[in-house]
């Protein structure tokens, strides 16, 4: 009798095939140790110079990781720009007027393509740059796993429906990292996140005039900039306003005490299942610390290419 996988169209197969090879891929820390011994160091000191000008630059940093990684996989997608006949995530609602940092990805891969060329991945340069950034700022440190390559495709319409918005809540959170396979304990310690960067008025706007679980006065000093009936969408307000460009786990005292900016960060605290995590964070920097740098490792080996799959781009904001 003829075995049941052999019943299988051949595209299933082949399909099959795909998914196993990209599953089983390797990542290794030491990826670039003799085919580029340069390139962690170049990635650093770009970073470093990019966060000592712009201390902000270290947090959109992190948010384009974290962009590229939950749309098709850490494979760079998010850096590809529109052409006539191409439609990239960049446009999409969480990511456009909002992403920042290409700029500084761009001048790492021109460094790279002098001094390897053709040999470091765009996805690798972000998932370096996230590491830099975070420690940079004070953050943990992980090891920052290599070898990914970059994709020839992106995805507005999965960059629409798969990035959580500021207005979700606590179901609608779980859900989203559920569906990348991360639990809920990755899902609170990746939002401690938000310990450094700023958000738009239109993104914390409702949760300033609507929510009622937000301290009083915190909701006060934000409404000056953020006019309730419209205007001003763009005025940033820090997401830790205690230290907005301090990697610690002060984001998670402020939820503790309802001065969580956008109602989602609130979400995390509001009664439910994750306010026992937030409080240990907020007691425990080590704790938050540790299991930061492990949900990072998780975000960093979701849907990678490796081997004969995607390309080393030349340029990161094109297909080559
Ligand atoms: C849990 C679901 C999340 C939601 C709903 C969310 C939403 C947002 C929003 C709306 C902004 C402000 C964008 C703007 O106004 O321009 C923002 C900023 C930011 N997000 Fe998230 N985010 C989430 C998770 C994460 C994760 C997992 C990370 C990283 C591990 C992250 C890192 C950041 C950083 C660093 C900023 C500040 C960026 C800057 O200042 O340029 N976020 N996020």
């Amino acid at each position: 009798m003829a075995r049941a996988s052999t019943r299988l169209p051949p595209f299933l197969l082949l399909l099959a095939a795909t998914c196993a090879a990209v599953a089983n891929a390797q990542l290794s820390e030491n990826y670039y140790g003799s085919s580029c011994p340069a390139a962690l160091l170049t990635i650093r000191t770009t970073v470093a110079t990019a966060v000592l000008l712009d201390r902000r630059m270290g947090a959109s940093l992190l948010r384009l990781y974290f962009h590229d990684c939950f749309v098709q996989g850490c494979d760079a997608s998010v850096l590809l720009d529109d052409t006539p006949s191409f439609t990239g995530e960049k446009g999409a609602g969480p990511n456009a007027g909002s992403l920042r940092g290409f700029e500084v990805i761009d001048r790492i891969k021109l460094l790279l393509e002098l001094i390897c060329p053709g040999t470091v991945s765009c996805a690798d340069i972000l998932a370096v740059a996230a590491h830099d950034a975070v420690v940079h700022l004070g953050g943990p440190s992980w090891t920052v796993l290599l070898g990914r390559r970059d994709a020839t495709t992106a995805s507005a319409s999965l960059a629409n429906s798969d990035l959580p918005g500021p207005n979700s809540n606590l179901n609608d959170l779980l859900a989203a990292f559920s569906k990348k396979g991360l639990s809920s304990t990755d899902m609170v310690a990746l939002s401690g996140g938000h310990t450094i960067g700023r958000a738009q008025c239109q993104n914390y706007r409702n949760r300033i005039y609507a929510d009622t679980d937000i301290d009083g006065t915190f909701a006060a000093s934000l409404r000056g900039d953020c006019p309730q009936g419209g205007g001003n969408d763009g005025n940033l307000a820090p997401l830790d306003a205690s230290s907005p460009d301090y990697f610690d786990n002060s984001y998670f005292s402020g939820l503790l005490s309802h001065r969580g900016l956008l109602h989602s960060d609130q979400a995390l605290y509001d009664g439910g299942s994750t306010d026992g995590l937030v409080r240990s964070y907020a007691s425990n920097n080590d704790q938050f610390g540790s299991d930061f740098a492990a949900a990072m490792v998780k975000l960093g080996n979701l849907g990678v290419l490796t081997g004969a799959y995607g390309e080393i781009r030349v340029n990161c904001r094109a297909v080559n």
